[in-house]
């Protein structure tokens, strides 16, 4: 599922930036793009992020 459509980022993407070391949506942006045109995803990006944190 797409959450980033401007930058056509997926769920699975933020998910594997996670495992492979982000934790944050500032480095999630810095590496997928995810976040920096309209910022709608923001949101959805910051929570699937937190949610892995807390998984992993
Ligand atoms: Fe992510 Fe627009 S949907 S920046």
């Amino acid at each position: 599922m797409y959450v980033c459509l401007c930058k056509a980022v997926t769920d699975k993407t933020i998910k594997q930036k996670v495992a492979d070391g982000i934790t944050t949506m500032r480095e999630l942006r810095m590496c997928t793009g995810a976040g920096s045109q309209c910022g709608k995803c923001t949101c959805q990006a910051t929570q699937i992020i937190h949610n892995e944190l807390v998984r992993l």
